[in-house]
């Protein structure tokens, strides 16, 4: 009976005297694990005498019940120090300083698009697009300009490498591939605007080889050329953002519309800036009635239908809202320059949207 006092004393010693999880697991593995003492003198039990079995039997159960009481809640302890350490060590300090994040910037095409976008979007317009490589037909063909017309020499299109499988494809020369698309797709009535990439092969100080357009296009019943005007004038005055700019129409010709017309707004030339407002004129976009034969290849009837078209290069318009001085920055992406010329992600887009700082 001493002995297992004695080993009753030695194994709480332990127990309290172990000093995280590891240590007291140990203690459990020597005294109750396979080949612990309190397992092994159980095993004893079976070569005693009845007699001894009496009073070593129930010792011994009791031996075995609170040295697992006392490991019980000797790990219990050791937890909620554990939980405080940890509570301690990964407490939020909310009265800190918030660490500063790097912020990533709006491009200002980007911007751009989403300021055209809100003020055809308030005028009842939605975005539609196309791919960017293209079918001869939705590029050239299906606009009224067939494969000898001399319009196509002054694209100077991209194309793709020959596969052998019918014709090349390219990539679009401008958005009015996505009127072609959006008609042919969908039922008239028509009032959608198209950004995206556009690609020519010409780079120099003021052309890169990839660019961006807007297309617009509406067809109703009975839309005229007065529409044109006075839906392109409020785009402008209120892009640019001033009340009483000016805007002239000038006659031109484009093989898809007809009469075809070139917008000007006013602006003001001193050496080589520009600015917008003024009594100069400064060339913004292309546009026009639809062509009946434009209509007519995507089988919308011209004696029932009727509309404009307009096309307008984003990046020139985004460099004069913001006073950009290259193009071809616009694409050489330095960070220094985004930096500088992007806009918060977080400002809301539209009008709203200036400068970042
Ligand atoms: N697609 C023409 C271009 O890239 C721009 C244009 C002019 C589009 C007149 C139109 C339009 O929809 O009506 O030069």
């Amino acid at each position: 009976m001493d002995d297992i006092a004695n080993l009753k004393q030695t194994l709480s010693d332990s127990i309290a005297a172990a000093e995280d999880q590891a240590a007291l697991e140990a203690v459990r593995v020597s005294a109750l694990g396979k080949k612990g003492q309190v397992t092994q003198l159980m095993k004893g039990l079976g070569g005693m005498s009845p007699e001894e079995r009496k009073t070593a039997g129930p010792a011994l159960n009791a031996l075995k019940d609170e040295i697992a009481t006392l490991l019980d809640s000797r790990k219990q302890a050791l937890e909620s120090v554990e939980m405080d350490l940890r509570l301690a060590t990964e407490r939020v300090d909310v009265s800190l300083t918030p660490r500063p994040e790097s912020e990533g910037f709006i491009h200002p095409v980007s911007q751009v698009i989403d300021e055209i976008t809100a003020v055809f979007g308030d005028m009842g317009f939605s975005v539609a697009e196309g791919p960017d490589i293209e079918q001869d037909f939705y590029n050239f063909t299906a606009l009224n300009i067939p494969p000898e017309h001399p319009a196509r020499q002054m694209h100077d299109t991209f194309y793709l490498n020959d596969t052998g499988e019918g014709e090349r494809m390219l990539l679009r020369t401008h958005t009015s591939p996505v009127q072609i698309r959006t008609m042919e797709n969908n039922k008239p009535p028509y009032r959608i605007i198209a950004p995206g990439r556009t690609y020519r092969c010409d780079s120099d100080m003021t052309h890169t080889p990839m660019f961006h357009q807007v297309e617009g296009l509406v067809i109703d019943r009975d839309i005229n050329m007065s529409h044109l005007k006075g839906c392109l004038q409020e785009f402008t005055r209120s892009f640019f953002d001033v009340a009483d700019l000016n805007v002239r129409f000038r006659p031109s010709y484009f093989p898809f519309t007809e009469p075809s017309a070139e917008l000007d707004i006013g602006c003001t030339r001193n050496g080589n800036s520009l600015t917008i407002g003024g009594d100069d004129w400064l060339e913004v976009l292309g546009c026009g009635m639809v062509h009946p034969k434009v209509l007519e290849y995507v089988g919308v009837d011209p004696n029932e239908w009727q509309g404009f078209a307009f096309g307008m290069g984003i990046d020139r318009i985004a460099m004069l809202k913001y006073g950009i001085p290259d193009l071809r920055a616009f694409f050489e992406s330095d960070l220094r320059w985004l930096r500088h010329y992007g806009f918060s992600a977080l400002d809301v887009p539209g009008l709203a949207g200036g400068l970042a700082r």
